[in-house]
């Protein structure tokens, strides 16, 4: 099986040890479906792959883009996914959503 072109990873706030967990998980119920559906809607070659804790969590729900290392913040809704997605078609990355 051929390597994904892009990946995307989607922050799920885990932590290690006794540290509380992050907010990137609270209030995206749902949203990992819509990605992978978007994805699919789009004909990207994308893999959505989930992670640990991104550090950023006053700017989350967190998204991250690779190899082209774009990070996004506020990704809580359609909308945003849409956007992100929009984005990663055209080549043009959802600048109301970059963390800078
Ligand atoms: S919980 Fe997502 S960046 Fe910390």
């Amino acid at each position: 099986m051929a390597l994904p072109e892009k990946l995307i990873l989607v922050c799920q706030s885990f932590r290690l040890g006794k540290e509380p967990k992050g907010i990137c998980h609270k209030g995206t119920d749902g949203l990992l479906q819509y990605i992978e559906e978007g994805i699919l809607d789009r004909g990207l070659d994308v893999q959505v792959a989930t992670t640990g804790c991104l550090k950023q969590c006053e700017k989350g729900p967190v998204l991250v883009i690779q190899p082209d290392n774009l990070w996004f913040k506020g990704v809580n809704s359609e909308e945003a996914i849409d956007a992100i997605l929009d984005g990663l078609e055209s080549g043009e990355p959802a600048a109301e959503y970059l963390l800078s």
